[in-house]
């Protein structure tokens, strides 16, 4: 499958996506994320649903500490560091949470970007907590402990109707009833609609936030009883 699906150009709205790097400003930090479409495509740019998401974590409805985080299909990773900041140890000297450990995955081709940009952005002492590591959707699924993950994230990563069953099987594997899956996406066509009756047919799904300024919609889905619909 190819990584490159859409024709370059460098003008418009395509031409953030040509920057070697996009800066941003999360969890009290500035973040520098390295970029590298002409070489590796949709996999290295930030997508406006990543930045959407980030943006959702640090609202901070969620509560990122102590918890398993597991970002599927993670590009250049935006979510994923920012939930391994946001989720970092409490201060109480008392009960001290562990921190957010985040599990951040994509496709082979994609990894060392991804790997750079966690050490560019993470101190130190978060470091430890995070973990790059190949997740192609549906493949050696043996190697994550099944419903061992609180959180799941997922930026921009229903687009290819071909890889629907085997995102939905990892979701279905990954996720206990206790698991909160957190998508954000931009739903571009009909098969995007799709994706998510299938998922409905699973998890329980609902709408949780649409982001008008760039049409992004974060969706919360859980494995527990059917309730809310889209
Ligand atoms: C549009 S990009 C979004 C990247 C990033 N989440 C963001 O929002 O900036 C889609 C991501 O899904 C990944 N992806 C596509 N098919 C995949 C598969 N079969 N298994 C795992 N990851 C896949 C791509 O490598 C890419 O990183």
């Amino acid at each position: 499958m190819a990584l490159v699906p859409y024709a370059a150009g460098s003008h418009g709205a395509l031409a953030a996506l040509h920057c070697p790097a996009a800066t941003f400003r999360f969890a009290g930090r500035p973040l520098r994320i390295r970029q590298r479409w002409a070489q590796l495509g949709v996999a290295a740019v930030v997508w406006d649903a990543a930045v959407v998401l980030s943006t959702f974590l640090e609202a901070g409805s969620i509560d990122l500490r102590d918890r398993h985080v597991l970002e599927l299909g993670a590009g250049t990773g935006l979510p994923g560091i920012v939930a391994a900041l946001l989720g970092k140890r409490g201060r109480s000297p008392r009960r001290v949470p562990a921190g957010a450990r985040v599990t951040l995955t994509d496709r082979a081709d994609a990894l060392e970007l991804l790997e750079a940009n966690v050490r560019d952005n993470l101190p130190p002492e978060a470091l430890p907590r995070a973990a790059v590591r190949e997740l192609a959707w549906g493949q050696g699924l043996g190697a994550f402990p099944a419903g061992a993950f609180d959180l799941v994230l997922g930026s921009d990563i229903v687009y290819l109707e071909e890889t629907f069953a085997a995102l939905l099987r990892t979701l279905e594997h990954v996720c206990a009833a206790r698991t909160l899956v957190l998508l954000a996406c931009r739903l571009r066509y009909e098969r995007d609609h799709r994706f998510l009756r299938l998922l409905r047919a699973r998890f329980a799904v609902r709408e949780l936030l649409h982001d008008a300024g760039t049409d992004v919609r974060i969706y919360e889905a859980r494995k527990a009883a059917r309730g809310d619909e889209l």
